[in-house]
C-alpha cells in the first residue's frame, strides 16, 4: 500500500483495505491442494482471498517483518487453521523460511509493498507527519538504525540523495539543508519536529496537492528499511522457487520499484544475457518465466473512488516456464 495515505487526526480507524485484491488473487491463480506465498501478510485481507480460493486444502505460508502485523494477521487467519503458517520474516530471506518449513517449491508468490494503514495510524511507530511521535519508521523493530538515527547521523549530501532517488522530490538538496541546520542546533526526535523542518523549505501557502513532508518521509522509510534491496534479493530468489506453472504477483507504489520488478521480469524472460550484437546465442541461457502481465494493471475508477490509496498501485505478474 503506498506511504501516503497519511489520515487525518480524528479519521475513524478503518481496517486495511487490501489494494488489487480481485486483480492480484487472479493472476496468482490459487488451486486446491497448492502451496502459495504471501510476503507482505499485513492485516491478512490479500491471504485471506488466496486461501479461500485454494480451499479445501490450499496451504499460504504467510511472512511479514513487522511484529504488530503478524499477530493482527494471526488473529485474522486463525479460522483458517493448519492452512496457515505464520512467520515473522523479510521476504528476502524465504528460500531460508522454506528450507526451515521443510517446503520445497511453491505454487504462488504474492508481495504487496509498503507499509500497512496500522503503520500509518500508529503514532509511536513514526511513520507518519500528521500524528506526533518518536521518528522511528522501522518494520522490523530489531533493525539498527530507525529514521532519527539517519536524519541526525547521515551527511547531508546522502540525505539530500536519500530524498531525491527515493522521494522524486524536487527539493531534496534544500530539504536535507534545512535538516542540517536544524540538527546542529538540537537533534530531530520526533515526527513533528521533522515535518515542521520539511514544511519551512516550502512556501506557506504552496498549491501542493499533498502535505510537503509526503515525499520526505516516504524516502526515509525506504531507506531505513532498505525496501529496495529487499525487493531486489526477493525477486532474486524467489523465482528459483516457482513450480513450473507456479506464478509470482507483485503490487509496487514506487516508479523504482515497479522499475525493480518490471526489469527482472523481462530479464528472466528473455534469458539470454549475450550482447545484442553477436550473432548466436553463447551464454545458453533460456528464458524461465512468462510475462502475465504486458502493462501493470493499476486500480479502476471504482477502486479509486473506494480506496484512495490504490491510486499508485502497479501489479505485474509472471508465470514460471
Ligand atoms: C501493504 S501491506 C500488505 C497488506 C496486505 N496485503 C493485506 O491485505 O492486508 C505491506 C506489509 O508488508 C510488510 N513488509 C514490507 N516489506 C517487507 C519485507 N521486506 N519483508 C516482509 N514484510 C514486509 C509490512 O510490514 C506491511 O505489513
Amino acid at each position: 500500500m503506498t506511504d501516503t495515505p497519511n489520515s487525518e487526526p480524528g479519521t475513524p480507524n478503518i481496517e486495511h483495505v487490501p489494494v488489487l485484491l480481485s486483480e492480484a488473487v487472479d493472476l496468482l491463480s490459487p488451486k486446491p491442494g497448492g502451496v502459495y506465498v504471501d510476503g507482505t501478510l499485513g492485516a491478512g485481507g490479500h491471504a485471506a482471498e488466496i486461501l479461500t480460493r485454494s480451499a479445501p486444502d490450499g496451504v499460504l505460508i504467510g511472512l511479514d517483518q513487522d511484529a504488530e502485523a503478524v499477530e493482527r494477521s494471526r488473529a485474522v487467519l486463525a479460522p483458517f487453521g493448519a492452512r496457515v503458517v505464520i512467520r515473522q520474516a523479510n521476504f528476502r530471506d524465504l528460500p531460508t523460511v522454506l528450507t526451515e518449513l521443510g517446503c520445497g517449491p511453491v505454487n504462488g508468490v504474492l508481495l504487496d509493498l509498503g507499509v500497512s494503514w496500522f503503520h500509518l495510524r500508529s503514532p509511536q511507530r513514526g511513520f507518519s507527519f500528521m500524528l506526533e511521535g518518536p521518528l522511528d519508521m522501522r518494520m522490523d523493530r530489531g533493525r539498527p538504525r530507525n529514521a532519527a538515527d539517519l536524519v541526525n547521523g547521515l551527511p547531508r549530501e546522502e540525505l539530500a540523495r536519500i530524498i531525491r532517488e527515493y522521494g522524486e522530490e524536487r527539493k531534496a538538496g534544500a530539504i536535507a539543508r534545512a535538516i542540517e541546520q536544524a540538527r546542529a542546533r538540537e537533534p530531530i526526535t520526533t515526527t513533528a519536529q521533522l515535518a515542521r523542518i520539511v514544511s519551512s523549505v516550502f512556501p506557506p501557502y504552496s498549491s501542493r496537492r499533498i502535505h510537503p513532508a509526503t515525499l520526505t518521509f516516504q524516502a526515509l522509510r525506504i531507506a531505513v528499511n532498505d525496501e529496495m534491496a529487499a525487493l531486489r534479493d526477493a525477486l532474486v530468489h524467489t523465482i528459483p522457487l516457482l513450480q513450473p506453472g507456479g506464478r509470482m504477483a507483485i503490487i509496487s507504489f514506487h516508479s523504482l520499484e515497479d522499475r525493480i520488478v518490471k526489469q527482472s521480469f523481462v530479464a528472466a524472460a528473455r534469458g539470454c544475457t549475450c550482447p545484442p550484437k553477436l550473432p548466436v546465442c553463447g551464454c545458453g541461457t533460456k528464458p524461465v518465466l512468462n510475462i502475465l502481465t504486458k502493462r501493470p494493471i493499476t486500480a479502476g475508477r471504482e477502486e479509486l473512488a473506494r480506496n484512495p490509496a490504490s491510486r499508485s498501485a502497479k501489479l505485474r505478474a509472471a508465470e514460471k516456464l
